[in-house]
């Protein structure tokens, strides 16, 4: 019998992968937005797939923020970095969420975990372009710029999109102009309905979804059965090479579409 679970799960996982278009999935059991629910086994599952995947000698390692990046942080532990030399940098900037979870708190949290290197970017998440362009040649935030370009590794989440605008407290005439638009899902700034058309994208600096294709390594990390919508949404801007850890809850929404 668990040899069958095992086989039904990678079944599963090839199935979701096919369905979604990206090279692979791994689903662990739970729904982590049911109200029992939590990140502990995604977080865990990411962990164990960055250790199999990272590549030895020196990476530059992406990440985004949020809860479920928070918690990966805390699983990650110092045997991740033991044939490999990594730095943290976070991929955008974002100082829009709460401190915890930005983007600069989730790399430097990593890189903690796994006695490793990190380099922090302050640069608020909410920008006009007019403000943005000259921070740009800021010698500081250019150098983590670079290597934010240089990175051969992504970590990020999915959110839904008013989850996410509001969470990010956007103005009610965004979240309306977002609701209007049918805005269900959004990655790395951007805000996409359910076909994965980009309704909105909000200037920030850092990596664009654009990016992700020269990437070695492009891990999601997203779960739950409210998340679904937004996950397939995603699926249809991300990278082909795009692995994706989710949870039964999501994994049966989306197979069951
Ligand atoms: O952009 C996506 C969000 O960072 C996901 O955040 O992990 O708190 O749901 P979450």
């Amino acid at each position: 019998p668990i040899m069958d679970e095992l086989a039904g799960r990678q079944q599963r996982e090839l199935a979701l992968a096919q369905r979604l278009n990206i090279a692979h999935c791994t689903i662990v059991p739970g729904d982590s937005t049911a109200a029992n629910g939590n990140l502990a086994s995604l977080a865990q599952a990411a962990s164990q797939v960055l250790a199999d995947e990272l590549p030895a000698g020196k990476s530059i390692v992406a990440v985004m923020g949020g809860h479920t990046l928070a918690n990966v942080a805390e699983a990650l532990t110092p045997t991740l970095a033991m044939n490999r030399e990594l730095l943290f940098v976070p991929a955008r900037g974002g100082v829009g969420e709460s401190p915890a979870i930005q983007a600069n708190a989730v790399s430097a949290r990593m890189a903690q975990r796994t006695n490793s290197d990190f380099r922090s970017l302050y640069v608020p998440e909410q920008l006009t372009t007019a403000t943005y362009k000259p921070l740009f040649a800021e010698p500081a935030i250019h150098e983590v710029l670079q290597l934010i370009a240089q990175s051969n590794v992504v970590i990020h989440g999915i959110g839904q999109a008013l989850v996410m605008a509001k969470r990010r407290q956007m103005t009610p005439h965004v979240i309306a102009d977002l609701t209007a638009a049918h805005a269900v899902g959004e990655a790395f700034g951007y805000f996409f309905d359910a076909e994965g058309h980009v309704v909105s994208k909000f200037p920030r600096i850092g990596l664009d979804i654009a990016d992700l294709a020269a990437k070695q390594l492009v891990i999601a990390v997203a779960g739950g059965a409210e998340k679904g919508t937004a996950i397939a949404a995603y699926m249809h801007l991300a990278p082909a090479q795009t692995w994706l850890i989710t949870d039964e809850g999501a994994a049966d929404f989306v197979l069951k579409k």
